[in-house]
């Protein structure tokens, strides 16, 4: 389609997640020489379709499908060793291997069996202030990695009489959180060996392979998880999943330098969904929301659990914007508008006491009782399903679109018109353009 990369890019949710990012992922990925995920766990995940074989990943990079792809797990990364294993599996049955292709941190934490369950126990005390979490166990290997009682990889290679007395900490920790519960920290010991066995080849110094590589002058992509909203520092705190995954995580989550970074490149819906509990200023129900989420299939790929719907929120993407320092953005799903009378585009919030409100707030109880502004526009009848160029959308399509650059701040440099990697618009004299040699 086109060139090779110039530069290093970031690719990341600037909406709640589920933006399609896979898809832009994937239809980057060849211009890249390697792809690095920099936080979150086996809670993300994509479905990608090559010929015609079906592979599901949640913790490997999709580009693992691309042949000759390096494919990097950074240290801001928890690892389920297990989840691990079933992806490898998987794409081996589907005639891929991954050795001497996935590389993953001596520093990334390990998801320990029980982890899971405490997810669902903290789930369970929180009672109706639950965040409605994936229940894969990434907020508890996060606390742990943060209460500095984390078994890391390197731990698992390393000296046994160490790894036993780090397992023992970590399982009588977790037997003063479960009351009458009293785990023998002996079979995790055991487990955990095993895990690290079988991880060995894979082990890696990520930080000095992107370094290396980078001063080969070949270019990589930082595939984030999840989404800004979701950030455990910026988003909509404490619904939220429990890592950076707008771009300082980059940083932090794959020891590289901020200038490594050449462009950042946010992926949004063009409207707005969310899994779990937790604001969402335009959630639309009734005949509109089941509308938009059986056109736009909007069931989570890792938990198939319906998403909410909503309109585009304009207030939440500027604010990604600048969070992110957003260079461009790629508009996905325009399609699942198609044939709707009327759209309209969330510009700001009234809310009592503060009056009309257009910087996202950090304080939810602020959004409680808050009134989305809408903007209305008049809806296309002809399809954009499959349109390859921005001329050739209706021209209420291109209306829309322009507004959403107005009003986000942004450039809409990719338009995604469907499923398929060749349903996409990629703007002439665009930010992405500019990185393609
Ligand atoms: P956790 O990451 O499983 O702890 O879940 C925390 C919050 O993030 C919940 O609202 C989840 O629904 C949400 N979440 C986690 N991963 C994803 C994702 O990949 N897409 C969308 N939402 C996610």
């Amino acid at each position: 389609m086109y060139g090779w990369m110039k530069t290093n890019i970031a690719v990341l949710g600037a909406q709640w997640g589920d933006e399609g990012k896979g898809k832009i992922v994937d239809m980057l990925t060849p211009h890249f020489s390697a792809v690095a995920r920099y936080q979150g766990g086996h809670n993300a995940g994509h479905t990608v379709y090559v010929n015609g074989k079906k592979f599901v990943l949640h913790l490997i990079p999709s580009g693992i499908l691309h042949a000759g792809v390096t494919c990097l797990i950074g240290n801001g990364v928890v690892i389920d060793p297990q989840a691990l294993f079933a992806e490898v599996e998987e794409l081996a049955r589907g005639g891929i291997t991954v050795d001497g292709r996935l590389k993953i941190s001596e520093k990334a934490h390990i998801i320990l069996p029980y982890h899971r369950e405490l997810d669902v126990l903290s789930e369970a005390r929180r009672g109706e202030r639950k965040i409605g979490t994936t229940s894969r166990g990434i907020g508890p290997a996060y606390e742990d990695k943060i209460g500095r009682r984390g078994i890391r990889v390197c731990d698992l290679l390393g000296d046994r009489t160490a790894l036993a007395d780090e397992v023992r900490e970590n399982v009588s920790a977790r037997n003063r959180m479960i009351i009458d519960s009293t785990l023998d920290w002996k079979p995790v010991f055991d487990q955990v060996v095993a895990f690290g066995e079988r991880m060995r080849p894979w082990v890696d110094d990520v930080s000095l392979s992107l370094h290396t590589m980078m001063a080969e002058g070949k270019t990589v992509m930082f595939e984030g998880a999840q989404a800004t909203l979701l950030d455990i520092d910026h988003g909509t705190y404490p619904f939220v999943t429990s890592s950076n995954a707008s771009v300082g995580g980059v940083c932090t989550g794959l020891g590289v330098p901020p200038r490594a970074i050449g462009g950042v490149l946010g992926v949004a819906k063009a409207y707005t969904t969310r899994v779990g509990e937790g604001p969402l200023p335009t959630e639309l129900s009734g005949a509109l929301a089941d509308r938009l989420r059986e056109t736009g299939q909007e069931y989570g790929a890792s938990t198939g659990r319906p998403r909410r719907c909503g309109w585009y929120d304009a207030v939440v993407v500027r604010y990604s914007a600048r969070v992110n320092g957003l260079d461009a953005i790629a508009l996905t799903k325009l399609d699942v508008l198609d044939g709707l009378p009327e759209v309209l585009i969330c510009t700001g919030y009234k809310t009592t006491g503060t009056g009309m409100m257009t910087d996202f707030p950090a304080d939810l109880r602020v959004l409680i009782g808050a009134e989305p502004v809408y903007e209305r526009m008049p809806g296309w009848s002809s399809p954009t399903k499959g349109v390859t160029e921005f001329d050739r959308l209706p021209a209420e399509a291109q209306r829309y679109v322009k507004r959403l650059e107005d009003v986000s701040g942004v450039d809409c440099a990719i338009i995604s018109t469907g499923s398929d990697r060749r349903e996409t618009i990629i703007k002439k004299g665009s930010a992405v353009e500019q990185w393609l040699a």
